[in-house]
């Protein structure tokens, strides 16, 4: 299939470019670069510069595309920046977004494949969590991804464009090229790998009074090659609707440290501090909808092969695409 992949320079639309493409698709990317970087865009994609803003840029782009499906990965993805910019992430994760759908139905596009996230539920007091549980955001990132869900069933309903929302848990790790690299790291797994590169003295816990059995947040980890495959399975089936990915199995800040001390061999020092604000205490994915119905299935389920395939591509990329 032809596909036209927005925010596809980025860690998580890069890695998703480079499967489809492996896959034998044929993609054309659509990137701003004001997070991504050209050098993750594989070099069989065809690029355009351009930015989601520009209503009449992005209309024609996808009218010139001529593309069958369109994949949305170009958003702001920060829970704690969401929390003291809310105008930066309605504006770009909803009204940017929007013209992206205006294009995709005006083109005929015939499919959408929407990158949203768990931090839609908000703060779910079970586990794991199924697509049932009530979406309850605390944080405006989560609310503007539910937001732009909301508006994928009303464009289906009357429009006919056909949509398939994946709610990422925590996406984390790297593929043999393309890895995790942001001009503000925030993430937990990279900033840690950090400390075992020398290139932080230590790594920072937010929060140790969370309700969970060590005290820090617990989170799902799922590979991003795993994540990337349940694309290619959700373009190929004729499903519509809204699909969890994770891997169903929790791990506390303090565990994912530890994973990273044992898979990089370093000591890496942990300072405790206060809570981050917006941070739910437990996130554990239900998948089984996306076992189900699209016959996906994760390769790379444990925490050890997760940080592992981190570590061996900020190891071999110490700074990065710059490297
Ligand atoms: N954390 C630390 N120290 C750090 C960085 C993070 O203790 O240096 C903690 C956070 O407070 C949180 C956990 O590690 O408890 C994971 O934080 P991340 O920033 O790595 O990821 P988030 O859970 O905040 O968010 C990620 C994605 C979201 C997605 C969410 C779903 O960025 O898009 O997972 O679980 F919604």
């Amino acid at each position: 299939m032809k596909v036209f992949v927005t925010g596809g320079a980025g860690y998580i639309g890069s890695i998703c470019v480079e499967e489809l493409l492996n896959a034998g698709h044929q993609v054309t990317v659509f990137d701003n670069l004001s997070e991504g970087h050209r050098m993750a865009v594989d070099e069989r994609a065809q690029f355009i510069e351009g930015c989601l803003s520009d209503r009449e840029t992005i209309l024609n782009a996808v009218a010139a595309d001529q593309s069958e499906a369109v994949m949305h990965f170009a958003a702001f993805a920060q829970v704690g920046e969401s929390m003291t910019d809310p105008s930066k992430y309605f504006r770009n994760n909803v009204a940017n977004g929007i013209n992206l759908l205006d294009a995709a139905v005006e083109a005929g596009v015939k499919k959408f494949i929407f990158s949203s996230t768990a931090a839609t539920y908000g703060m779910p007091d079970t586990g794991p969590i199924t697509e049932q549980e009530p979406q309850k955001p605390i944080n405006p990132y989560g609310e503007s991804k539910l937001m732009f869900e909301t508006i994928l069933k009303w464009y289906r309903e009357l429009h006919g464009l056909e949509f398939v929302a994946f709610r990422y848990f925590n996406a984390a790790g790297c593929s043999e090229k393309l890895g995790e690299e942001r001009r503000v790291e925030t993430h937990l797994i990279p900033n840690v790998l950090r400390v075992a590169l020398a290139q932080k003295k230590e790594c920072r816990i937010f929060g140790t009074d969370y309700p969970t059995p060590d005290g820090t947040c617990i989170r799902d980890y799922i590979h991003i090659v795993d994540l990337a495959q349940a694309h290619i399975l959700a373009l190929e089936s004729g499903k519509c609707g809204f699909y969890n990915l994770g891997n169903g199995e929790g791990y506390s800040v303090r565990e994912v440290i530890e994973t990273c001390r044992q898979v990089s061999g370093k000591p890496i020092p942990a300072i405790e501090e206060a809570r981050r604000d917006g941070d739910p205490a437990r996130l554990i994915a239900g998948s089984q909808k996306a076992i189900d119905e699209l016959g996906w299935k994760p390769r790379y389920a444990t925490l050890e092969q997760i940080v592992d395939s981190a570590w061996r591509w900020h190891s071999a990329h110490p700074n990065g695409y710059s490297s």
